[in-house]
């Protein structure tokens, strides 16, 4: 059988969306702004905040320099106003700290203010190619699901076995992989977004549901496991 992250880059070849507007660069601050936005916010939403942001702020610098009030006010009507907080104080500290350049790897990305291990490590893979497995909400009801996980997700031991899963499943190294790894993770969460959703998830048009344990054992709507409570 032809490897998981195959199977999901290639349909993200063929079948993801390709246009959005921080797809087609691989500057990791336009990325990383994007990844902050997508996180409590749809698509559609973000795309002209996104865009007036950049307008506004094309570098990191620019963003850094900015007074905090200016910053707010373009993030008024997205909410989660702390990640607007955070943003220009991830921007100061790329400035104070890195000389003005992006850190270059997830690790290293990590230890920016609000950003976490899965944020981290997909805005290395988009602007790098850095094989760093991502692992969000989306992507462990795909791990849930396809792989047979049991278990509430959201408690330390299954998170654990997942982040497992996601290391052992990034694109294998060699020539393409840097490409491989963008169509990849951008792959993990299409799919998790379209096809393997929470209440009806399309099994019929799912690239990997040949390998999938819920598909086999029709235990689509038991997995993931729901949190106690
Ligand atoms: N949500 C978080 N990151 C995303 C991305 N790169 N594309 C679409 N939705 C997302």
């Amino acid at each position: 059988m032809i490897a998981f992250s195959r199977r999901v880059a290639q349909w993200q070849r063929e079948n993801g969306r390709h246009t959005l507007p921080w797809q087609n660069t691989q500057d990791p601050y336009r990325i990383w702004l994007s990844e902050i936005m997508l996180q409590q916010t749809q698509v559609a939403t973000v795309i002209p905040y996104y865009e007036r942001f950049l307008a506004k702020f094309p570098t990191v610098a620019d963003l850094a320099a900015a007074d905090e009030g200016e910053v707010m006010a373009l993030w008024a009507g997205l909410g989660y106003y702390t990640r607007a907080r955070n943003l220009h104080a991830c921007a100061r500290q790329v400035v104070s700290d890195w000389g003005g350049r992006f850190p270059p790897t997830a690790a290293d990305i990590e230890t920016l203010p609000g950003i976490g291990r899965s944020t981290a490590a997909a805005i290395a893979a988009f602007a790098y190619g850095e094989r760093s497995p991502i692992l969000d909400g989306n992507v462990k009801r795909v791990f849930a699901r396809h792989f047979g996980i049991e278990g509430d997700p959201t408690k330390r031991a299954v998170e654990q076995r997942m982040w497992a899963i996601a290391h052992a499943e990034v694109p294998a190294d060699g020539p393409d992989a840097a490409d491989e790894m963008r169509r990849y993770t951008q792959g993990l969460m299409d799919l998790g977004a379209t096809l393997c959703t929470r209440g009806d998830p399309d099994c019929g048009r799912c690239p990997v549901r040949e390998s999938c344990v819920a598909l086999r054992e029709a235990r689509q709507h038991e997995l993931p496991t729901p949190r106690e409570r």
